[in-house]
């Protein structure tokens, strides 16, 4: 969708908002919905055009899906294909997922490699070579996957970096597997844990989730009824504390443990807004303008400071005063949007994997362009402080991550609104 947001910006925000359910919790969960062979409710599933696109995958397979309002239900009984084509293969990153639970349903998959955002180059080298070291044959030529199990060994595989991906994937195989597959070095991110929570609320044998060895067996019988809730966004969480750290004001997220987010409050504490855990969610506040927090920010896997959130504090503190440099680990095409930022008059640097970002008054709106997920509502965020109107364009990329990122900006009090993608300079 070519849909733009115009951001009037300089409206202070208040109030509270519900926060949505985890989109890359949400996706390996319902890509694990075609493991039991049963009925699988998942409640407190956000609606997105990516949660969309891995649903039409599971119809294509031939599970019968129900969407109302938030509860997702997937039966799987009737699943009858190993195949993905490339056009819903494509349509997200998540897409790989599939390709363990049909292996370990199945036992042979014929999927095309992901799509998703554009972060740089997106290997899934690790996801192949993992399932391949457990004995999986796999082909991949021509952007085709083919792989075909062999017996349902398991074993070890250890990971050269905590992909999340890969260790979704090496999860769902070890469904199949008696022994069971262990991931060393496996990703340690909260999505993780939420989709061992599910895989043993179905019935498979889960240990480790949370930390750096990750052990999935097909466990004592899997249970054919499965009900799982998704866990609160922590990145969705984090743009609102970047939109109230930007705007000023004051408000309450309901519905966002502190402790998943605590490397990115960390900063914007340091920077001088006043966040702090509430009974409900966590409540923060930004008066008076904000100051580099005085350290770098290197982006890495949980619990470093995550990538996703790296664009949104990006934007808050290319007003804040002072110097503040920033580091990006994890993916080569993270500062896209700080291209936009400087249109809008932020004095930024970029060297290789290093921003540096000299603090200025205050931005200017102009009309800008959203590349990817976060680097879009980054954006957003900025416009929120910028003087006069901000137009974001391409929308389509927000709507992969944000279930209603207009209304919740407008019940805070920001005047944003959504429109037909049309020239208005
Ligand atoms: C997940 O992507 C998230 N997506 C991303 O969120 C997030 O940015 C990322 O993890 C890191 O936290 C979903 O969960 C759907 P990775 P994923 O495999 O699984 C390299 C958002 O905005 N790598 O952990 O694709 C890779 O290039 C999205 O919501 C390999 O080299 O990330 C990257 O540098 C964007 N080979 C690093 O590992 C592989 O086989 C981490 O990637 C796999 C990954």
């Amino acid at each position: 969708m070519k849909d733009r947001i115009l951001v009037r910006g300089g409206k202070s925000l208040s109030g509270s908002v519900w926060v949505q359910g985890a989109k890359n919790s949400a996706l390996p969960v319902l890509a694990a919905c075609a493991l039991n062979g049963g009925v699988s409710v998942i409640e407190n599933c956000p609606g997105l055009s990516d949660t969309e696109a891995m649903l039409d995958i599971l119809r294509y397979i031939g599970c019968r899906v129900t969407v109302k309002a938030n509860t997702v239900t997937v039966d799987s009984s009737k699943l009858k294909r190993w195949d993905v084509p490339r056009e819903l293969m494509h349509r997200l990153r998540s897409s790989i997922i599939i390709l363990g639970a049909l292996l370990a349903r199945t036992g042979k998959a014929e999927v095309s490699g992901p799509g998703g955002c554009e972060l740089g180059a997106r290997p899934i080298d690790l996801h192949l070579s993992g399932l391949s070291s457990l004995g999986v044959d796999v082909r991949y030529s021509d952007g085709t996957i083919e792989a075909v199990r062999n017996g349902t060994r398991g074993g070890e595989v250890v990971l050269a970096l905590p992909s999340v991906g890969a260790t979704e994937n090496l999860m769902l195989y070890g469904t199949c597997c008696r022994e069971g597959v262990t991931v060393v070095n496996a990703a340690r991110e909260p999505e993780i844990c939420d989709l061992g929570a599910y895989l043993s609320a179905a019935g498979y044998a889960v240990e480790g989730v949370g930390s750096a060895v990750v052990r999935v067996a097909r466990g004592r019988g899997t249970k054919r009824h499965v009900v799982h809730r998704i866990i609160p966004d922590r990145i969705v969480s984090a743009t609102w504390l970047c939109a109230v750290a930007s705007a000023g004001g004051e408000a309450e997220l309901i519905n966002t443990p502190a402790d998943y987010l605590a490397s990115v409050s960390g900063v914007l504490s340091r920077a001088g807004c006043r966040i702090a855990g509430t009974e409900k969610g966590i409540y923060v506040c930004r008066k008076g303008r904000l100051r580099a927090p005085g350290e770098v920010i290197r982006t890495g896997p949980f619990p470093c400071f995550p990538t996703d959130a790296q664009p949104l504090v990006s934007s808050v503190l290319a007003t804040a005063a002072g110097t503040t440099v920033v580091e990006e680990n994890m993916f080569e095409n993270r500062f896209s949007h700080l291209t936009e930022l400087c249109r809008m008059g932020a004095d930024v640097k970029l060297r290789g994997k290093y921003a540096v970002i000299n603090g200025v008054d205050c931005l200017d709106g102009r009309t800008v362009t959203s590349h990817d997920l976060r680097g879009g509502a980054a954006l957003v965020v900025a416009g929120l402080s910028a003087r006069g109107e901000t137009a974001v364009l391409d929308m389509g990329y927000i709507d992969r991550g944000y279930e209603n990122i207009v209304e919740t900006l407008r019940s805070l009090g920001a005047d944003v609104e959504r429109t037909e993608d049309r020239a208005i300079n």
